[in-house]
């Protein structure tokens, strides 16, 4: 799976940073060509002649070679690179990542990597609790970096907690995984629809729901990084994407992603519907601020929206997959089932609001999926990227 495959490993200051040397060497002997960039910091802790010698490579560190003047092109590694992996990535590290800080040649190759970019964090727990660490660590994931968490066990401050460098062999784990489903998409084009719809009561108040479009956005990334081409329509949402595959269409209102749905999915191959689609709107839509009126109740009259799912059921073409959602509170399975049937979709994923860790605005989720036939896959909680992949596994077996 790595033979020929160009990977950067980025090491840091870090006392784990002897196990990078454990990290190269378990590529080199899987067939990947390794680029070790080392901080200052990094050199510290572990002699780059160490890692030349494993690597066959002189070791990058600084943006010019001392004796000779030799510059050393980030941009010219990040073009070569397949995948960067930083491990150890420390606090610092992390948060110059976040913040673009290109204070030194392994952040300017980060900045510059066209391939995929993992991180493996170590550091003390409390450091690795602290919610500047967390949310730098969200930013690193809103790019599209791919976060190999910390294992718990014990630390070099001989505290025990969350904050140890994942071992080396797991990480290479990792890597292949990744490689391996990388291009089991690839040719296809994916429709999805993600996060909630706002339907519009006046020019300042809405009707929405608290769906975040977390899930839609994972599975996203996931098809674009198992080499499908993504059209993916998105209601209102803070969510950032940061992959060449995806396309990305941005809506309000159920009537909107209803208009883009039925025109994208011509040219698809399958549609996963992940959308929050808000069932109903307001009748009128009042060009001007609805006031307070003193004791008077306000009635609103809804109307139904579209059913997006249903109207691209009727049209599926014989070779095309569809894919829904249910999102239930109770009665789950029999609810999913009346779904998938009156819908025409191949499968639907189940998540009920139920279990705790599913469902809205949460990083986990817990889904079952359930095929035409009326069985049914429980899987067990997982964050949502990982439970993206596990849809996407389901589907390849369809297509
Ligand atoms: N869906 C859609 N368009 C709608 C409503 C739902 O495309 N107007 C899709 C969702 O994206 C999801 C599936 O249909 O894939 C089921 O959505 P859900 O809200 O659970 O079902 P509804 O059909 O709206 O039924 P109810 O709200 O009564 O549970």
């Amino acid at each position: 799976m790595l033979r020929g495959k160009h990977i950067v490993v980025g090491i840091t200051g870090s006392i784990a940073a002897y196990k990078a040397a454990y990290l190269v060497r378990a590529l080199i002997k899987k067939g990947a060509e390794v680029q070790v960039v080392i901080t200052p910091a990094g050199k510290e802790f572990i002699t780059p002649v160490t890692l030349s010698a494993l690597t066959g490579k002189p070791v990058v560190s600084e943006f010019f070679t001392a004796n000779d003047g030799t510059w050393h092109s980030h941009v010219d590694l990040g073009l070569w690179s397949d995948l960067m992996i930083i491990a150890p990535a420390t606090a610092a590290t992390i948060g110059k990542m976040a913040n673009g800080i290109a204070d030194n040649m392994l952040i300017t190759t980060y900045l510059s990597m066209k391939s995929p970019v993992f991180v493996a964090p170590a550091m003390d727990l409390d450091m690795y609790a602290h919610p500047s660490t967390q949310k730098n660590l969200e930013t690193l994931k809103s790019f599209g970096n791919h976060i190999i968490e910390p294992a718990s066990g014990f630390l070099a401050s001989k505290l025990e907690g969350k904050g140890r460098m994942e071992e080396p062999d797991k990480i290479v784990e990792v890597i292949e995984t990744y490689f391996s489903k990388k291009e089991d998409l690839a040719g296809k084009k994916m429709l999805i629809t993600a996060g909630p719809t706002y339907e519009k009561l006046d020019p300042v108040r809405y009707i929405g729901n608290y769906s975040s479009g977390k899930m839609g956005f994972a599975l996203a990334e996931a098809c674009a990084e198992r080499g499908a081409e993504v059209i993916l329509i998105a209601g209102p949402t803070q969510l950032q994407l940061n992959h060449p595959g995806i396309k990305r269409i941005d809506v309000e209102s159920a009537d909107q992603m209803y208009e883009q749905a039925m025109t994208e999915f011509q040219h698809v191959d399958a549609g996963i519907l992940c959308a929050a689609v808000a069932d109903y709107k307001p009748e009128v839509y009042a060009d001007e601020k609805i006031k307070r009126k003193e004791g008077d109740e306000l009635v609103l009259k809804l109307v139904p929206n579209k059913d997006i799912a249903a109207s691209l059921g009727k049209i599926k073409r014989e070779k095309q997959l569809l894919v829904g959602f249910a999102l239930e509170t109770h009665n789950g399975e029999k609810n999913a089932k009346l779904k998938l049937e009156k819908k025409n979709l191949d499968f639907i994923v189940l998540n009920s609001l139920q279990d705790e860790g599913a469902g809205f605005r949460t990083d986990t989720n817990k889904i079952s999926i359930i095929n035409k036939k009326g069985e049914r896959t429980d899987f067990p909680l997982k964050n949502k990227k990982a439970v993206a992949n596990d849809i996407v596994d389901t589907f390849i077996k369809f297509m």
